[in-house]
């Protein structure tokens, strides 16, 4: 079946998050942003199991973390961590003008860092940044993620390159090297249970027991 028509079953968004997608693509303003379907899938998550505390890695320009806000109870919160202050900077502002400047706190800085000094219990965790350090990422993933806590990585399928190695691009064989160590660690890892999806650039959807 075409993409094209599953992804016209997925409801709009709001004109906020639709007008922030519409602008990222643009090449004066290009940020990378989530897949239509595995947006629609963290909707679904949160939906399903109302976190109060989320934590996600890879902010950009905020897109993920408004459309998370505008999905989660009220008493919930959003932190948030960026290492490229231009993004950072741009997401704050994004942030505040969409209303959920009390509800999301972004966090400047090198998540490998960040992840070290943060205090746990987190109820969902969406893991979006360098592919190629998820792996390193994931000790403190493990920790800051309540028991029964949802890990949603994004893009683990990475273009098709961790599936087929002809597709494999020369520079990008250290971070498919390193995905393939994170997707074999989280598979067998007996915190956690995980279900790798095909859908978007892939996601892997994890649940610690
Ligand atoms: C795919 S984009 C995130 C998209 C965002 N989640 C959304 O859907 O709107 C990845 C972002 O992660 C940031 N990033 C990559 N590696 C990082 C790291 N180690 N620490 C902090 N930020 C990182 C990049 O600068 C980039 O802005």
């Amino acid at each position: 079946m075409k993409q094209e028509y599953l992804d016209s079953l997925i409801p709009k968004r709001s004109d906020f998050l639709d007008n922030l997608r519409y602008k990222s693509s643009l090449p004066e303003s290009y940020a990378p942003i989530v897949q239509k379907p595995t947006e629609q899938l963290i909707i679904t998550i949160l939906q399903m199991i109302k976190p109060k505390r989320v934590l996600e890695v890879g902010t950009a320009v905020g897109y993920s973390a408004i459309l998370m806000a505008d999905n989660l109870p009220d008493d919930s919160s959003i932190i948030t961590i960026e290492r490229y202050k231009k993004h950072a900077d741009i997401a704050v502002d994004n942030i505040f003008a969409s209303g959920y400047e009390k509800k999301i706190r972004v966090i400047e800085g090198e998540a490998a860092e960040v992840l070290h000094w943060l205090d746990g219990g987190f109820d969902f965790i969406f893991l979006d940044a360098a592919k190629g350090q998820y792996i390193e990422f994931l000790p403190d993933i493990l920790r800051l993620l309540n028991t029964g806590g949802v890990l949603l990585s994004d893009n683990i399928l990475y273009h098709g390159m961790i599936e087929d190695d002809d597709k494999v691009e020369r520079r990008k064989i250290t971070i498919v090297k390193r995905l393939h160590m994170y997707l074999e660690e989280i598979m067998s890892n007996e915190k956690l249970t995980t279900s790798i999806i095909p859908i978007g650039d892939g996601v892997a959807l994890s649940v610690k027991k």
